[in-house]
């Protein structure tokens, strides 16, 4: 099997900025670019990027989820960045130009056509670390995918809480960045090495964030619980079509702070579920926490029944299988 997103379609919609204007975007061999070594991006990380996926139905026609609130997070992490701005209706015709081009290529259900807008500084200007790049470019990356975690919906994820560091430096966590993800990855890795455990849950000072590339949710029976939106982590598509379905089936969504310890104490009870959310995750259950040494097992440790109404509820919209009542699909 091949690792989630490392198959890519040969070509990719691509424009650049020159200081004043974005060019013509052009679909172009997606297995090189020209980038001076003293390319802004490649010192002080001026990029960001996008996640998004295109379904196949039933009916043989390709769509799109939620591209505008991806397009809209892409031009904020693009503004807090201090990147050039983009222009999302620019975008939105790359986005479309590429799957159009490929859309033969998305794969059935449960696979997807995963695309990956990036945006990037190129101005050769190694001076310039405290300084914006003048100029970038833009360009939409296409790959067919099937599912994330390896297996799939119904084994259960086990997770480190960590409460002494940080995803990312807080005013950068609704960025959608590269540096935040390599800020991540080596506590990471020695977490899974060491503690063999699939992921990091972020809680710095005991509050409750999210892992290196998902959002966490706690279902306690009727109720769902997540962190409020603020700027220390990354405000998911996938979390608030997910709420707005668990509010759709009558559940509570409390949008709030949540601490380990309460965590801790709600994962006891027996009919407790944990999963964590995200456009390449959907929505993974989470069966083990792990907590200064100790494991906590969530609820009876297994996939629960909420968890697994909701990733359906969702796919079903996503995969043409239920009415889209929510406006969420674009039709290419
Ligand atoms: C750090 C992080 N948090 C949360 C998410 C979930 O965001 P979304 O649901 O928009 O994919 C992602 C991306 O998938 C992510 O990288």
């Amino acid at each position: 099997m091949t690792a989630f997103g490392s198959v890519f379609m040969p070509e990719m919609a691509l424009t650049e900025f020159d200081g004043e204007k974005w060019g013509a975007h052009k679909l172009v061999p997606s297995d090189s670019l020209s980038l001076h070594p003293g390319a802004h991006v490649l010192h002080y990380a001026s990029t960001c990027f996008e996640g998004l996926k295109a379904f196949r139905h039933p009916d043989g026609s390709v769509k799109i989820f939620r591209m505008d609130c991806n397009i809209a997070r892409f031009a904020q992490s693009a503004e807090l960045l201090a990147l050039p701005a983009i222009n999302p209706e620019q975008t939105r015709d790359m986005i479309m130009d590429v799957v159009a081009r490929f859309a033969d290529q998305a794969p059935e259900a449960p696979g997807s056509l995963y695309i990956r807008p990036t945006h990037i500084g190129t101005e050769p200007a190694i001076g310039k670390a405290a300084g914006p790049s003048l100029t970038s470019m833009q360009y939409v990356l296409v790959s067919p995918v099937g599912d994330y975690f390896a297996g799939g919906s119904d084994t259960t994820l086990r997770l480190l809480l960590e409460e002494e560091s940080m995803r990312c430096a807080p005013h950068m966590g609704r960025i959608k960045s590269g540096g935040n993800y390599a800020s991540a990855l080596l506590p990471t890795m020695i977490a899974k090495r060491d503690l063999k455990v699939d992921q990091i849950l972020f809680c710095p000072n005991g509050d409750v964030q999210e892992t290196g590339a998902a959002n966490f949710l706690l279902i306690d029976g009727d109720t769902l619980i997540t962190k409020a939106l603020d700027s220390s982590f990354l405000h998911g598509i996938t979390r608030d079509s997910l709420l707005t379905i668990a509010r759709d089936l009558g559940m509570n969504v409390e949008e709030r702070d949540l601490s380990v310890d309460e965590l801790l104490e709600r994962s006891r009870k027996p009919g407790c579920e944990a999963a964590l959310s995200g456009t390449a995750a959907v929505l993974t259950p989470v069966g083990t926490l792990l907590h200064k040494g100790k494991e906590h097992q969530v609820g009876d440790g297994k996939a629960g029944a909420t968890t697994a109404k909701l990733r359906q509820t969702l796919n079903s919209i996503q995969w043409g299988q239920t009415e889209d009542k929510h406006g969420w699909l674009t039709s290419i």
